[in-house]
């Protein structure tokens, strides 16, 4: 437990701490729209100002994209280190009309504040700020060393955070990497996480005509993009949810029994998952249960697809270009690159003929998976189960985080993957949302965290 000093200050500062996370809410950081550049720049400050006050060393580092936050306490070689990552950058907010009250204009309403980023990932960055200010403020002696790294371009796939964390792997080093970017198990039952899905998200264009035709006068002419790229998506998966690029299973991990039956017991059904999403039914890969093919199958999801006339009524036309996006989220030991080459090559095969077809890799995430036994992992249990009051159970995340895998390889430390978050929190929708009850928590599990992991 954390000293009861700091355990008291924490409850006395709930209504502070939430009110300061509404300031920083207010800041419209999209990291994707160049637009908002200033406002990345002033949350970036905003984490900066928070941690110099808080008496620690703070850089704010400009690696040619949106600034990182590295930060630290005095580094006391007796010691262990905590090394805090997170994201101070947004999700644009479109469909604007979707949203009940305006994303960057936070409201509480029956314990859960809604604004953009609540969930994803200020809220949660702001937990270990937080903790660390209870110490701090209470005169506790911190029983770790405490480092920061807070970057703006998780979002937007950004290369900063990378390019740093080679260059400086020494600044970095730490006796353990906490992200708190993910997700509880449910409501009431908190989940250490200890796999992340990868990504290759790929871009299909199919050119055909140098203009929009008119689809009588040259219809059955010439191919049709967009007939075309509907072939090429229909061959991407076959009627059982399996995707048929060549190899795309050939590293997959499988599953152990251990595993199996850990996800079995914890009842997820697929009447939680209609409830939770809305759709009329389950549906994937056959010989897995729902919660296996969420966490630890690898999927091929068409994103979006934009083709000839979309709008209001009828328009005959035969469309010049079609596009569309892909996500492959993949599983350990996929790697995004080879399995990028391979979606290309099979889409390329699979072209009819009459149309250019090219195929383009945006960007991509390694797969994650850390050890279930370490002594840090225990001390991330241990931190849950008293800061939530209830046994934290082992879970994997659909989700990607880029630059975990970054971290393991550059700094060899384990990651502990405490997530604050609900899978039904609408982060990258409409109406994100934060359950106060968690951000209290999490920051009480943060600050037992640092007692934990000194042990
Ligand atoms: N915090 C999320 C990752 C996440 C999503 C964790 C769902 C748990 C559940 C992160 O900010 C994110 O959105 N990652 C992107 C990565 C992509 C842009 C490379 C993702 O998973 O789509
Ligand atoms: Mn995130
Ligand atoms: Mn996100």
């Amino acid at each position: 437990m954390a000293s009861e000093k700091v355990l008291a200050y924490l409850d006395k500062h709930r209504q502070n701490h939430v009110e300061q996370l509404c300031d920083f809410l207010r800041i419209p950081s999209i990291s994707s729209q160049s637009d908002h550049n200033e406002d990345t720049k002033r949350a970036a400050a905003f984490v900066a100002d928070e941690l110099k006050a808080l008496d620690l060393q703070v850089e704010v580092i400009d690696m040619g994209g949106h600034p990182l936050v590295y930060a630290q306490t005095e580094i006391r070689p007796e010691r262990k280190t905590l090394l805090f990552y997170g994201h101070y950058d947004v999700q644009p907010v479109d469909p604007l009309e979707l949203w009940d009250n305006p994303p960057f204009d936070p409201i509480i309403k029956d314990g859960i504040i809604y604004a953009r980023g609540s969930s994803d990932d200020k809220g949660q960055v702001y937990t270990h700020i937080k903790a660390l200010e209870a110490y701090v403020r209470e005169g506790v002696e911190l029983p770790v060393n405490v480092k920061f790294i807070i970057e703006g371009e998780e979002e937007a796939g950004g290369e900063s955070i990378y390019k740093f964390t080679e260059e400086n792997p020494a600044k970095l080093a730490c006796d353990a990497v906490v992200v708190s970017d993910t997700t509880l198990y449910n409501e009431t039952t908190p989940g250490i996480c200890y796999s992340l899905k990868g990504l290759a998200y790929m871009e299909i264009t199919v050119k055909g005509p140098a203009m929009d035709l008119h689809s009588g006068s040259y219809g059955g002419t010439v191919q049709n993009p967009g007939n075309a790229l509907a072939k090429i998506i229909s061959h991407l998966m076959d009627d059982e949810g399996r995707c048929k690029v060549p190899g795309f299973y050939d590293d997959v991990l499988e599953l152990d029994q251990e595993e199996r039956d850990g996800f079995a017991e914890l009842g997820y059904t697929d009447e939680i998952l209609c409830d939770e999403t809305g759709a009329p039914a389950a549906f994937g890969e056959a010989g897995f249960t729902t919660l296996e093919r969420m966490w630890a199958r690898p999927t091929c999801d068409v994103n979006g697809i934009t083709c000839g006339y979309g709008g209001e009524g009828a328009k005959t036309v035969l469309p010049a270009i079609g596009k569309a996006k892909v996500s492959m989220r993949l599983v350990p030991n996929q790697a995004p690159e080879k399995i990028a080459e391979a979606f290309a090559a099979y889409v390329k095969e699979i072209a009819p003929a009459g149309v250019e077809v090219t195929v383009t890799n945006h960007h991509n995430a390694a797969p994650v998976l850390v050890h279930r036994k370490s002594d840090m992992m225990q001390a991330g249990m241990a931190a849950l189960e008293q800061g939530f009051g209830a046994k934290p159970v082992f879970i994997r995340e659909g989700g990607s985080i880029p630059i975990v895998g970054t971290f393991q390889d550059c700094l060899k430390s384990p990651v502990l993957l405490l997530g604050y978050g609900l899978n039904t929190d609408n982060i990258h929708s409409p109406n994100e949302k934060f359950h106060l009850d968690n951000f209290w928590r999490g920051i009480r599990t943060s600050a037992i965290l640092m007692v934990e992991a000194a042990k």
